[in-house]
């Protein structure tokens, strides 16, 4: 764990210097991004950025051309189990925090896989808290080595996109503390996170950004935390309650309930001094501790594509990438393979994050399409059909689009700001820079189609806009405001759609014109989207299907994208969007020889799954996901991945199921601490695929744990377990040892039948062998003991109290119950490989 923050002699006469309006203004974001420079005392703006998939720099999404080094998405990344690799991803993604000029990465994200269909599933790590909070400890170990703080987000029990901003999580404390709370207790304690960011949803009825005894009783005083706590963006503060319940920094800026309002509240007395002068020098020795206050808070974002980056992503793909089945197709033989069909809707896309805050601008992106073919060289035709189409609505067109900004809500006023997009999309949390509140916005862009036929437009607006193609409005969302949906991140409208004739080779113009007014920017949030795509023939499953007959091997991209996971909104099935399930049948019915790859962020229904020959689970692997993929399907690199989330059969086994996401302002988490394969285990559920699953293209044995007999916990004494393991197959290939511990038979509360309480990866060669050591402290066989002063106090009122009712009361705490515990060790939570019993003593 890093030190505890001790304020020094530099910060306490930095804020001994500053005026009151200045310490209220650091507290506030200056803007979106920073926060309040203070020249005076020598404080520097200080700039923060997203976030878990890279370094976006100090932009919104859309703005700016700033581009970054994309690695793969939560999920992935949970996926490889590899906390070396986390760590050195952290490096990188500090790395580029730091070309991007900011010292703040909010990152990473540690909320859990509660229900599969959750929005931001894809960029949070697991079901498992220990997996999670491990990665996350590790990646906060990396991007704190580069002098850039993390912001480990959402606290806490942020697990649902469904009414997210006003929504109460509902969790009892017991699971709370085993489940949601544990990911962040390890990114602070082993990880020495010097940020958290705080929760738009409420805890039990209380804002987060209120919750005394969360922020200040758990994190500060619990856990020891001395860092800093930032809302999430335009989450709930008051000024009274939230920097009194341990809020430091309300973000964005200008501020609602800290800066102006919060000098405000100290002339009154209704906030004391000494408390804002805390939350400074919190803010301050964060600050001090990254270098940020000798920085000059003018250094300009760059962005750079190093070969290393490179390799690391591409090593980070490899690593998370899950092999579910293999009948032997995999890897692919080389030298027999003269034709391959490539198909599917994600096959000629780069499918490589989620959508919402975390999104960055990569360098490069090969699609999976083209990363095969690049791959397998000329000698191989690689053919594409994408068979079915899941574009919910339509992707942006990505083309120079020259826009102008115009002062003033109506058209015609005078020019103000004019810039160069990449994409047809305009997209700001208030005003674009230089442009007054009230604005108009012309965009305009050429399009040549490829294909003659029906072409898809649409429009989605937070303001108001109208589409024009050749000349003809085809959305008018001005002159009436289109109805409210779900874009831009819940404050825009529903996307529209209209469609319209063009003929290959014949440009169009395409213009859009944008108006602040009406009912526009609500949240702060100013945008307008338009898509486009051509539609799909009437044949296209058929064309698919005789493709993958006439090649040698048929690989499948199936999955969804940023339009079905995002931020914002959940999933509302957990099947494959559009005709996908039918396109794998029909195609593994024409080739035994197709591999499936599964390009979803969280998991997906697989009632095929005994159809194709082999089927790989790709998450969404960043930038370096096409190339990962082509040498993982040739053997020239293997799989690394194990789940880090089960596979349901069906939704409906889900220990969530009924209960998410919630209704009324209120997501109940009734089944407790079962979450995960600790209910599909309890309840011998059948699952598709087990929680920490996945192939090898060689073999490993798990020998017998060396273990000793016996524990005594309440001493500081760790259990040492060790494990042989050797490589028995005849390559390269990696394995993670995974360690369940089992309950005693009786224990005082219902427990999972095991949990996992340590892990390693290996990476051996054929024939090798090693012993990996997997260590246990109490904490690995405790429970969150409730107390039993609630159950005293009631007691007390019983007209006829039970015999021992006056016995000692217990207070909270975690609690080490003696006897015969398993240690389960193996290759995942359904393949066990030895059960080894321990004796724990308390001490
Ligand atoms: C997200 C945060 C993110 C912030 C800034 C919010 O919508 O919940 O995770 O860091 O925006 O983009």
């Amino acid at each position: 764990m890093a030190d505890a923050l001790r304020p020094s002699a530099r910060v306490t006469e930095m804020v001994a210097a500053m005026t009151l309006d200045e310490k209220a203004g650091l507290t506030a974001g200056v803007d979106f991004w920073s926060t309040l420079p203070v020249e005076r005392v020598g404080l520097p703006r200080v700039r923060l950025t997203d976030g878990p998939n890279g370094a976006r720099g100090p932009v919104t999404r859309g703005e700016g051309g700033l581009r970054a080094v994309c690695v793969p998405c939560g999920t992935a990344l949970g996926a490889s189990w590899d906390v070396d690799l986390l760590e050195r991803v952290g490096v990188l993604l500090g790395t580029e925090a730091r070309r991007k000029a900011c010292r703040v990465l909010l990152a990473p994200t540690v909320n859990i896989h509660r229900s599969p269909l959750a929005g931001r599933n894809f960029e949070c790590y697991s079901e498992d808290p220990l997996l999670s909070g491990r990665a996350a400890a590790a990646l906060v170990r990396g991007v704190q080595a580069q002098d850039v703080a993390t912001t480990v987000k959402h606290l806490v029990a942020n697990d649902a996109e469904h009414e997210r901003t006003s929504m109460s999580s509902d969790v009892d404390e017991r699971t709370l503390r085993e489940i949601y709370l544990l990911p962040f207790e390890l990114a602070i304690r082993e990880g020495g996170s010097l940020g958290v960011m705080t929760s738009y949803n409420r805890l039990n009825g209380i804002w987060c950004t209120e919750d005394e005894a969360l922020l200040g009783g758990i994190l500060r005083d619990e856990w020891g935390f001395s860092g800093f706590v930032v809302t999430d963006w335009y989450g709930v503060t008051t000024t009274e309650v939230s920097p009194a319940a341990g809020v430091d920094l309300e973000m964005p800026g200008p501020g609602r309930a800290f800066g102006a309002p919060l000098a405000d509240a100290v002339r009154a007395g209704t906030v004391a001094e000494a408390d804002l002068d805390a939350q400074v020098t919190r803010l301050l020795s964060v600050f001090e501790r990254v270098g940020a206050l000798d920085d000059t808070g003018t250094e300009e974002p760059t962005s750079a594509d190093e070969p290393a980056d490179r390799e690391l992503a591409l090593e980070a793909a490899v690593s998370g990438t899950v092999l579910l089945t293999n009948d032997g197709t995999l890897p692919l033989d080389r030298s027999a393979l003269r034709r391959v069909a490539v198909i599917g809707p994600n096959a000629a896309k780069a499918v490589i994050m989620g959508g919402g805050s975390s999104h960055v601008e990569p360098f490069h992106v090969a699609t999976p399409l083209e990363a095969i073919g690049d791959h397998l060289g000329p000698d191989v035709e690689v053919v594409h059909e994408p068979g079915v189409d899941i574009t919910r609505a339509a992707p942006t067109l990505k083309a120079e689009v020259a826009v102008t900004y115009h002062a003033g809500s109506e058209p015609g006023g005078e020019q103000v700001r004019a810039e160069t997009l990449t994409a047809t999309q305009l997209l700001s949390f208030g005003p674009p820079q230089g442009v007054p509140a009230e604005f108009t916005a012309r965009a305009t862009c050429t399009f040549t189609p490829e294909r003659t036929g029906p072409h898809l437009f649409t429009l989605a607006q937070a303001g108001r806009a109208r589409l024009a193609v050749g000349g003809r409005v085809l959305i008018d969302g001005m002159a009436t405001p289109l109805p409210r949906g779900r874009t831009f991140m819940g404050y825009g409208s529903k996307e529209v759609t209209e469609t319209i004739d063009l003929v290959a080779g014949d440009p169009v113009e395409i213009a859009i014109d944008y108006t602040s007014g009406g009912d526009g920017g609500s949240g702060g949030v100013y945008g307008v989207k338009v898509g486009l795509r051509a539609l799909l023939p009437p044949d296209a499953v058929e064309r698919a299907v005789a493709a993958a007959a006439e090649a040698d091997v048929a690989v499948v991209v199936v999955g969804t994208d940023d339009e079905w996971e995002s931020e914002g909104f959940d999933r509302r099935s957990m099947d494959l969007p559009g005709e996908q399930d039918g396109l794998i049948r029909a195609v593994a019915a024409a080739n035994p020889r197709t591999v499936v790859v599964v390009n979803a962020g969280a998991p997906v229904t697989m009632d095929w799954i005994d159809d194709p020959a082999a089927v790989v689970q790709a998450w969404f692997g960043g930038q370096a996901m096409g190339p990962a993929l082509a040498r993982i399907l040739t053997g020239d690199a293997e799989p690394g991945g194990r789940l880090p989330t089960t596979v349901p059969e069906r939704l409906e086994h889900n220990p969530s199921w009924g209960t998410f996401p919630g209704d009324h302002d209120h997501h109940r988490y009734g089944e407790g601490v079962f979450v995960g394969y600790r209910w599909y285990q309890s309840r011998h559920l059948p699952v598709r695929f087990p929680f920490g699953h996945g192939l090898s293209y060689t073999t490993f044995d798990v020998g017998t744990p060396t273990v000793p007999a016996s524990f005594t916990a309440g001493t500081g004494d760790e259990l040492v377990v060790e494990v042989p393991v050797t490589n028995t197959g005849s390559r390269s290939g990696s394995e993670v040892v995974q360690l369940y511990v089992a309950p005693p038979s009786r224990t005082e509360v219902p427990r999972p039948p095991q949990e996992l309480k340590a892990f390693a990866k290996v990476h051996l060669t054929a024939g090798e062998s090693t012993v990996v050591r997997l260590t246990l402290d109490d904490r690995a066989f405790a429970w969150w003991d409730v107390g039993t002063e609630g159950h005293a106090a009631v007691v007390e009122r019983l007209p006829l109290k039970p015999p021992g009712a006056a016995a000692a009361v217990r207070s909270p705490g975690w609690r080490v119950e003696a006897g015969t515990y398993a240690l389960r060790v193996g290759r995942s939570s359904a393949d066990i490989a030895h059960v080894v019993p321990v004796e724990v003593v308390p001490a």
